[in-house]
């Protein structure tokens, strides 16, 4: 293991506590009595089918507003690569519109009865409020824990925040909190830090930010959060994604639990299962006999959903299943969520039409003929009112009329973008600065060349507009700018030649080359390596292999050369660094390219100097280094595992 810089001393890291049992967490949004006795009044008033509604997540896709009120459904949500009315470039009205649509057939649902259930309508706003056009993307998690700065996090979030409530709706699906121990894991980029220290540190920041407090979150400024994926899905085996862990409890609670400890400890309200499998014998089969073995699936896990999350910790907020996940659980199918709902689960997110409707009416039979209890839907139900009641949701007005929604200069707005900008820039992490090669002269003449040099997809990353990314155009993000779009920027158009694959400039011709390299866009499952394969980039991918051809050739031929790394995770790039002068790794930096060039050259009057950021994981030094993680100094007697 190779850290250029030291990992887990970032700047206002916390210090970690060992939890030798599970720890009863005090929520900074506590239970209100009065409330608990209008939720109560109100669950006995709701009839099954009723409390049924509230617990089913449909997608917007697969849901109209007439469903809405027959099924008397209490949320839904749009999927990454959604839009109204499939535009992609839908504008802050549309969606305002949208949610607006379904909030009203809630209303309706209720017309006939003495009170009504608010609708909530929740997103993946994972790094920004990146599946609405026009909003503002910041850098992916991996980026921000190289940031080190817990304040710059819980900025972000409170911008996304009023991103999210800018379009008229309610919750987001994040922080991703995990700790990703396995560079393999194609979600990898998700986590901040492989330092279950950082991601404690970090996870508190963004929910504050997101949530604001128990004032901010009954405000229709701010947005529930939800931290996810409960737990242990970076501790699955090869990195697999939806894999399966086999760590020791007392890792799956010390390592992997510690950014729920504090997301929990800040209020958040949410905590999304993974779909990933815990093989434990803790992890018991409650309902033996009723069909094939548990396969210890989260979704089914009784014992880490109900005995540990909800009675041990004490969290009294909405658990909910990630998307069709229930199905992964041996005791269920797609359209049956019996066993997972009986292990704990409070709301069901399931995407197709026929399947959610399924879900329903087996649930209906199940609770009908005893199989489910009635005490498990009702704590469901008190749950998600619970939630309801603390977002100031019967107070709220509909989501048209809110004082962000459809508002000019909230979206995308110039002091977001500036923050985005910020943060991709504290996130740039200098490996290698060999004989002051950096900065450059902002009169240089450059090269500019690497398959990342004129490339936003490779900036933006994963869950940018769609779900994986990878078909993000220019015209789809307004504002940005590539690495070599930056560049003519800071030294002038006649000074730079941009190309990408070395075709035709003489290098001889420049003081410097800036070679800018890196994965293509990817998400969860694409993003995962076979556990054969190796970590090396060049080994990768073909157009990768060429970009270690084109710092052959720049070597060669004498010129000074930086290599910016833009990447999900650290890769064994040895050959890479060893052919540069000086080498920086920009993560998933977002649409600022402006931000990457700003750490590479002299800064002009009044802007920052420096690259500061360090190493949120530890750098491999071999091809097939693909788990080596810091020790954690907290856990006493920790052994790296085999
Ligand atoms: C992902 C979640 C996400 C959900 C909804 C799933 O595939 O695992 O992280 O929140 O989709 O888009």
């Amino acid at each position: 293991m190779a850290g250029a810089r030291v990992l887990g001393r970032q700047p206002g890291a916390s210090q970690l506590p060992y939890y030798r049992s599970w720890p009863r967490i005090t929520s900074a949004i506590g239970l209100d009595p009065a409330a608990e006795t209008r939720i109560g009044a109100l669950v006995a008033q709701l009839t099954l089918e009723e409390k049924l509604g509230q617990m089913i997540q449909p997608e917007l896709a697969e849901l109209t507003p007439a469903d809405v009120t027959a099924y008397k459904i209490g949320s839904a949500l749009n999927g990454a690569g959604i839009w109204p009315g499939g535009d992609r470039h839908a504008s802050a009205a549309a969606w305002v519109d949208t949610v607006d649509s379904y909030w009203q057939a809630a209303r309706e649902a209720y017309a006939g009865r003495p009170f009504t259930i608010p609708f909530l309508w929740a997103t993946d706003a994972v790094h920004g409020h990146n599946n609405v056009y026009g909003a503002t993307i910041f850098p992916h998690n991996i980026g921000l824990g190289a940031a080190g700065d817990p304040d710059l996090v819980r900025r972000i979030g409170e911008a996304t925040a009023a991103e999210i409530a800018g379009t008229g709706m309610d919750w987001t699906f994040a922080p991703t909190v995990t700790t990703p121990r396995d560079r393999r894991w194609g979600r990898y980029y998700e986590g901040y830090s492989e330092d279950p220290q950082l991601v404690h540190a970090y996870a508190a920041a963004m929910v504050r930010g997101l949530q604001g407090g128990a004032d901010g979150l009954a405000s229709d400024r701010h947005v529930i959060a939800t931290v996810k994926h409960w737990v242990a899905d970076g501790g699955t085996v090869d990195g697999a994604d939806r894999g399966t862990a086999r760590c020791p409890e007392d890792l799956v609670r010390n390592i992997h639990a510690a950014g729920f400890f504090a997301a929990l400890e800040a209020g958040a309200q949410a905590v999304m299962v993974s779909f990933s499998a815990w093989e434990d014998p803790a992890n018991y089969g409650h309902s033996p006999g009723s069909g094939e073995p548990y396969n210890f699936k989260l979704h089914g896990s009784r014992y880490l959903i109900t005995d540990v999350l909800k009675r041990a910790m004490g969290f009294d907020g909405i658990v909910i299943s990630d998307w069709d996940a229930h199905a992964e659980v041996s005791g269920c199918t797609i359209g049956d969520a019996g066993y997972a709902i009986n292990a704990g689960l409070d709301v069901l997110m399931v995407a197709g039409r026929a399947a959610w409707q399924s879900v329903y009416h087996s649930a209906l039979r199940d609770v009908r003929d005893g199989v489910i209890p009635v005490a498990r839907i009702d704590d469901a139900v008190t749950r998600v009112l619970r939630v309801k009641a603390r977002a100031g949701m019967w107070h709220k007005p509909r989501p048209g009329e809110r004082s962000l929604a459809g508002r000019p200069g909230v979206l995308g707005c110039a002091a977001h973008q500036a923050l985005s900008a910020e943060a991709a820039r504290k996130s740039l992490v200098l490996l290698k600065n060999s004989g002051g090669a950096l900065p450059l002269a902002r009169d240089a003449r450059v090269l500019a060349t690497g398959s990342g040099v004129d490339d936003i997809r490779k900036q933006t990353g994963g869950w940018t507009l769609s779900w994986q990314g990878d078909d993000v155009t220019r015209a789809d993000l307004p504002g940005a700018s590539t690495v070599a779009e930056a560049i003519r920027g800071v030294v002038g158009t006649g000074r730079v030649l941009v190309d990408p694959g070395l075709t035709s400039a003489d290098p001889a011709r420049f003081d410097v080359a800036v070679v800018v390299i890196g994965e293509d866009s990817y998400a969860e499952m694409r993003g995962t390596l076979k556990p054969w394969r190796s970590l090396a980039y060049a080994d990768l991918k073909l157009s990768y292999a060429r970009d270690l051809a084109i710092l052959r050739r720049l070597r060669g031929s004498g010129i000074t050369v930086v290599t910016v790394l833009l990447t999900g995770r650290p890769l064994y790039v040895t050959e890479e660094i060893n052919l540069s002068d000086a080498f920086v790794v920009g993560w998933l930096p977002g649409p600022h390219g402006t931000a990457v060039a700003g750490g590479l050259f002299r800064p002009a009057d009044g802007q920052p100097a420096g690259i500061s950021g360090r190493l949120p994981a530890s750098w491999p030094r071999r091809r097939d280094l693909a788990a080596v993680n810091r020790i954690p100094p907290h856990i006493p007697g920790y052994r790296v595992p085999p």
